[in-house]
């Protein structure tokens, strides 16, 4: 990289100044390199939450925040859910474009052949109580990979990498309908090969051994366009969290397992679920101005779900296409007067009116529509941050690999501000009071 400019830090306190490396990237923000600031001045950055700390490089996935704009390797989100199905997307993401007719028949085989599980996984459901969260199910059984697929976990190995991330790719869409069925009693399908990714996602989650299950097109694909729409969202908390991990070289199904557990938390994946739980609270439009004015309230934990985000401080355009995949679904079912759909929407207009989330830009987010449309599609609450999982899988892997290949990458190993106590005179413990 070469340096377009440099910034000059100086000190109040007579140090001498010391001069960082400024770096533009292709679009966004430029970064001030401070590898060497330590070294230059003995003080480290604060930055919690980093909130203006880029944490690496990445040619993946770009987000403008303020215009509200997400594109992956160059296309944009719009274009991609219009015209790709979800493996293509995910070729993309993985492979830096876009397959071509051969390769993307390869690919699909690839993942196809590989969506089966070791027999003996499916007896590690067992060890779990059935009413067990979904997601805790998911990191366990997820982590435990590596126990069945330790001939391709060599990470320096690029063969091994790309066996294991043909393995979690096909296998993710299998064990997160295997969750699903241990909870209500009912018997695992097993994979069909004969059927797309995201058909054969639905027959392994609604069909039954005892007849033939017959997905509907309509929700197929409004299914795989929110499946898309999760796929990647560059450095967010469980990715980092899956880059964190792996810089350790910790194995892809460990590091997968990790951003499982990350992405479980209701400020990130987990929203999509607590959306749900919100809707079902207020109850009635006639409730709204009252739980408004509670999310307004800094002495209250309640906040305004599927609302506000980190980098988009304009609608994020993933819940606008929710919200058209939120119509189809409806219309194809014959919900339009699906009273939590109608109660999302008032709830918006309501949130999108008010000087508070005006001021703040906060503005509905991913998760706003996404759970209406799962509910809708006969998926159960608990199980929506585990779909999440199920495409993000993608991206977890891809920012892995970059990661990897990346000749600046390092093990991740943050530094503090210590305010703790230094000299502290111990007292045995007979003496202690
Ligand atoms: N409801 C009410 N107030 C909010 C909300 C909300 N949903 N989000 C942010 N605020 C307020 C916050 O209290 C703060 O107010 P003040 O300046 O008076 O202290 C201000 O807006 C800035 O918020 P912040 O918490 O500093 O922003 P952040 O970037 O740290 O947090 C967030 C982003 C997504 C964690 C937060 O907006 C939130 O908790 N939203 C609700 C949970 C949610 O929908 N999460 C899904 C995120 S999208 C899916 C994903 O990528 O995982």
């Amino acid at each position: 990289m070469d340096s377009k400019a440099k910034a000059t830090l100086s000190f109040s306190d007579g140090r001498p100044s010391v001069e960082f490396p400024i770096y533009g990237g292709s679009v966004g923000p430029d970064v001030i390199d401070v590898r060497s600031l330590y070294a230059k001045t003995g003080a480290f950055t604060y930055d919690p939450g980093f909130m203006s700390t880029a944490s690496c490089k990445s040619s993946i996935t770009y987000i403008d925040g303020d215009q509200g704009v997400l594109q992956h390797r160059g296309y944009s989100i719009e274009t991609l859910i219009e015209n790709c199905d979800f493996l293509e997307v995910a070729y993309l993401i993985l492979r830096g474009k876009l397959p071509n007719a051969a390769e993307k028949k390869e690919f699909d085989h690839t993942v196809t052949i590989h969506t089966m599980v070791h027999e003996q996984l499916a007896r590690f459901y067992s060890g779990f109580r059935r009413d067990a969260h979904p997601m805790a199910v998911l990191c366990g059984v997820v982590g435990g990979m590596a126990a069945f697929y330790h001939d391709s976990l060599d990470i320096n190995d690029p063969t091994h990498r790309m066996i294991s991330e043909f393995r979690l790719i096909a296998k993710m869409p299998t064990v997160v309908a295997m969750t699903y069925k241990y909870n209500i009693g009912q018997p695992f399908m097993y994979p069909r090969n004969d059927l797309g990714y995201v058909e054969n996602f639905m027959r392994m989650m609604f069909g039954v051994p005892c007849e033939e299950y017959r997905p509907n097109p309509v929700l197929v694909r409004a299914l795989e366009k929110i499946l898309i729409l999760h796929m990647d969202h560059e450095q967010n908390a469980s990715t980092s969290t899956v880059r964190l991990a792996g810089s350790s070289g910790a194995n892809p199904f460990a590091c997968i397992a990790a951003g499982i557990a990350s992405l479980w938390g209701p400020a990130h994946g987990g929203a999509n679920e607590a959306v749900l739980k919100m809707l079902d609270e207020i109850g009635d439009v006639s409730n709204i101005d009252r739980f408004i004015a509670k999310a307004k309230d800094p002495h209250e934990v309640q906040k305004l779900m599927g609302f506000g985000h980190r980098v988009y401080k304009n609608y994020d355009p993933r819940a606008r296409l929710i919200q058209g995949a939120c119509h189809d679904v409806l219309a194809e079912l014959g919900l339009e007067d699906n009273k939590m759909f109608k109660l999302a929407m008032a709830l918006e207009k309501v949130a999108l009116e008010d000087e508070y989330f005006v001021k703040r830009k906060l503005f509905p987010n991913v998760d706003f529509y996404s759970g209406i449309v799962y509910k809708a599609l006969g998926i159960p609450v608990s199980m929506f941050t585990a779909l999440f999982a199920l495409a993000r899988t993608v991206g977890w892997i891809a920012q892995w690999n970059e990661m990897i290949g990346d000749a600046d990458q390092k093990i991740g190993r943050p530094r503090q501000l210590f305010l703790g106590e230094t000299a502290a005179k111990f007292v045995p413990l007979a003496q202690r009071r």
